[in-house]
């Protein structure tokens, strides 16, 4: 299994803090935000990792990560692997995952939305994960903002909206992914929404329609840190984990 982790975009609704940065080089506490995404997946056995971002903040992403450097494999005991993509418009989530298509090949892959945070452990999930699609739900107070699912009497999944503006339910889709193979001929044919981009919630909703996408109930923390509340909020959070720790110590 390998993994995407997507840092591109404008940020422009935290402007003007990434005027000049990139969202994910932010700092969430004590470290960048895309730190978390990074030690979450290794965390979760993952060693091969592709950072997509843009032309303008890629080399801020290699001054900063490198390689891989400083971060070690639980396989291997050894450095993981770091490669770069360049998304040279941010035209949307599934356009973002595209670009690994090859770096992927005919491996499954976990596509993580890089100003996202988890706190539950993804371990099992991404270890046990065979074939079709895993996402990963939250309940949220301002649903409009997310993908948000329809579910059964059985909680199973209908369908997702995206940004709906009557939405049928408060449980969001997180920016985790899990994908088999089979995720780059569903982005065959596929037209950019309303918005004008290539939405990741189409691609789920093909996989529903197959009947082979599984939603997880995520138990612990979830921040999407897009706005200057859930980012600041994310850097409380880590702050009384951190002294939380060092207490215990
Ligand atoms: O956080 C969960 C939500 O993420 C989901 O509920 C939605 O279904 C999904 O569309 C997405 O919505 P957002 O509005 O939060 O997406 P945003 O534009 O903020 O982008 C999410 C991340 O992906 C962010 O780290 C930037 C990166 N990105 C985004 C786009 C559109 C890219 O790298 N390239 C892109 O083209």
């Amino acid at each position: 299994m390998k993994a995407v982790i997507l840092a591109g975009g404008f940020a422009t609704r935290l402007s003007p803090i990434t005027k000049v940065t990139n969202k994910h080089l932010l700092p969430v506490y004590n470290k960048p935000l895309i730190f978390y995404a990074i030690e979450k997946l290794v965390a979760a056995f993952i060693d091969r990792i592709i950072i997509v971002t843009s032309p303008w903040h890629i080399n801020d992403f290699v001054n900063l990560l490198g390689s891989g450097q400083g971060f070690i494999s639980k396989n291997t005991g050894k450095q993981i692997q770091i490669v770069y993509g360049i998304q040279n418009e941010p035209s949307g989530i599934a356009q973002g995952l595209y670009i690994a298509k090859d770096y992927i090949g005919q491996d499954n892959s976990v596509l993580y939305l890089g100003d996202n945070i988890f706190e539950d452990d993804l371990t099992s999930y991404i270890r046990d994960f065979q074939e079709g699609a895993m996402v990963f739900l939250k309940q949220v107070e301002d649903p409009r903002r997310f993908g948000i699912v329809t579910v059964d009497e059985n909680n199973k999944v209908l369908e997702i909206e995206e940004k709906p503006q009557k939405p049928k339910s408060n449980l969001a889709v997180t920016g985790l992914y899990i994908y088999d193979k089979t995720v780059f001929d569903k982005m065959i044919g596929q037209s950019t929404s309303e918005r004008g981009e290539y939405e990741i919630s189409y691609i789920n909703n093909l996989y529903i329609k197959e009947e082979k996408l599984k939603a997880v109930l995520l138990k612990k923390e979830w921040f999407d840190a897009g706005t200057f509340d859930s980012l600041l909020q994310a850097s409380c959070f880590m702050q009384k984990k951190y002294r939380e720790k060092e207490d215990k110590n």
